[in-house]
């Protein structure tokens, strides 16, 4: 099979370099991608919502499999306009419409659809420029924390969280008043949830389901979960606290009935639905629903998949997931994100990167913002790398990433050093 993965990420080269272990895969593209994927896969030069730029990449390349990595695309009808097009008629794709895209898409959206199908999530209220002073009304009758949080899609940065009433109201002018254009003209206040918080993917083809490993990602830039939110600093896999029971209560009362809502909804849904998940005493509730996989959560979660992972991805683009199967590896795995200074921020300087060559299969340096120059590879962005490490146990995986982060060195390159730390503790 020609398989084409759309994106540009770590999440998008760790999927990129589990496709490629599949016999299955006769030739793989990523676009555009990155250094790290042109190691693995051919990179094509197309920009992520270019919908008739992929129309004709698939159709000249002879794409049978494209998977689609970023909620972006999505979310703006990639899959519609594909699916729309007759030249494509074979085409599969793991990715769902724009109309089950906007569980991402639109926080309101989503909190509607949880209210419909009973299932568990914070209370909230939705205000717009015209509702500014219930809206400040509605913050001084809640106990701090505060949560806020833009309607549309606003590159992870449109949730506030502040225990400051004054700073609450500020922020909800701010949205209000275009701070994130059209995504914040809707802006939910909502009941602050204290827990501890896991990452649940599954693939779903709009009827059945399939659970993927779950994982915990490190939110904030700073050690100690300090700071500022930023795309994810890092992930294990397995969360200890993710037991059997935990995990049951999670499919009954929030898998089973997102999909049924999903199939009564009649969404064309054939692709991943992340959902992003918080403990509350033995409860699990839902904080928010992702249409894609998580970054860098991807890069934990690839390594556990025992199972070749192409005949998932048919099956679920093809309707078919009831007829295949998946297993686990028995392992842990970790992974260090490295940003280049100034992130979560604007970060515009390349930096040359050095690694310390070393060969170590329990050790793998997923992509991001790397760019391959003449020479040498180049930071190009934020988010650098992913170094991901195996091991039987946290302890090992956690131990092997941070070998491998140790060889890894930039001007300004920064990490958390804390990754994994908590649940090791509590071991
Ligand atoms: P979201 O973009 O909805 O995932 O929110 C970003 C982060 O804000 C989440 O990962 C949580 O850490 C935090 N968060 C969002 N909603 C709540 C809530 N209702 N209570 C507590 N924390 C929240
Ligand atoms: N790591 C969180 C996300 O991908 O949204």
């Amino acid at each position: 099979m020609k398989i084409l993965i759309l994106g540009s990420g770590g999440r998008e080269h760790a999927l990129a370099w589990k496709v490629n272990q599949s016999n299955l895969c006769d030739k793989l593209f990523v676009a555009p991608g990155n250094a790290g994927t042109a190691e693995i896969a051919t990179n094509l030069s197309l920009a992520l919502n270019d919908k008739s730029g992929v129309s004709d990449a698939v159709l000249h390349l002879g794409i049978d499999l494209l998977v689609i990595g970023p909620e972006d695309p999505l979310v703006n009808g990639m899959v519609d306009f594909l699916k729309n097009e007759p030249k494509l008629k074979d085409l599969l794709i793991v990715g769902p419409s724009a109309a089950g895209a906007l569980l991402e898409g639109s926080k309101h959206f989503a909190k509607q659809f949880m209210l419909k199908y009973g299932i568990p999530t914070a209370a909230s209220e939705i205000f717009t420029k015209a509702d500014l002073a219930a809206g400040k009304q509605f913050l001084s009758s809640l106990t701090p924390p505060y949560v806020l949080k833009a309607d549309g899609l606003a590159g992870g940065k449109g949730v506030i969280i502040t225990k400051d009433l004054n700073e609450a109201e500020k922020s909800l002018d701010r949205l209000l008043s275009g701070q994130f254009g059209t995504a914040s003209e809707n802006v939910l206040i909502e009941e602050f949830l204290d827990g501890i918080e896991l990452s649940l993917f599954v693939l779903t083809d709009g009827n059945t389901y399939m659970i993927l490993p779950e994982a915990k990602d490190y939110k904030r830039i700073g050690e100690g979960d300090t700071g500022p939110n930023t795309g994810g600093m890092g992930a294990i896999s397995p969360a200890s606290f993710a037991d059997v029971n935990f995990m049951k209560k999670v499919e009954d009362k929030i898998v089973a009935p997102t999909i049924e809502g999903i199939k009564s909804e009649g969404f064309d849904y054939h692709g991943f639905v992340f959902f992003g998940l918080i403990k509350v005493g033995d409860e699990p509730m839902v904080i928010e629903y992702n249409v894609r996989m998580g970054d860098p959560e991807t890069q934990v979660v690839m390594p556990r998949i025992k199972s070749d992972i192409v005949p998932l991805l048919v099956a679920t683009a093809q309707g078919k997931l009831s007829e295949v199967s998946v297993t686990f590896e028995k392992n842990a795995v970790a992974t260090v994100v490295l940003v280049s200074a100034g992130y979560p921020g604007p970060c515009e300087s390349e930096e040359r990167i050095i690694i310390a060559s070393r060969e170590n299969k329990n050790i793998i340096s997923f992509h991001a913002g790397t760019i391959q120059k003449k020479d040498g590879l180049y930071t190009n962005g934020g988010r650098v790398l992913a170094i991901t490490g195996l091991g039987n146990h946290l302890l090992e995986a956690l131990s092997n990433s941070y070998g491998g982060v140790g060889s890894v060195k930039w001007e300004g390159m920064n990490y958390r050093e804390d990754i994994g730390f908590d649940l090791i503790k509590s071991i």
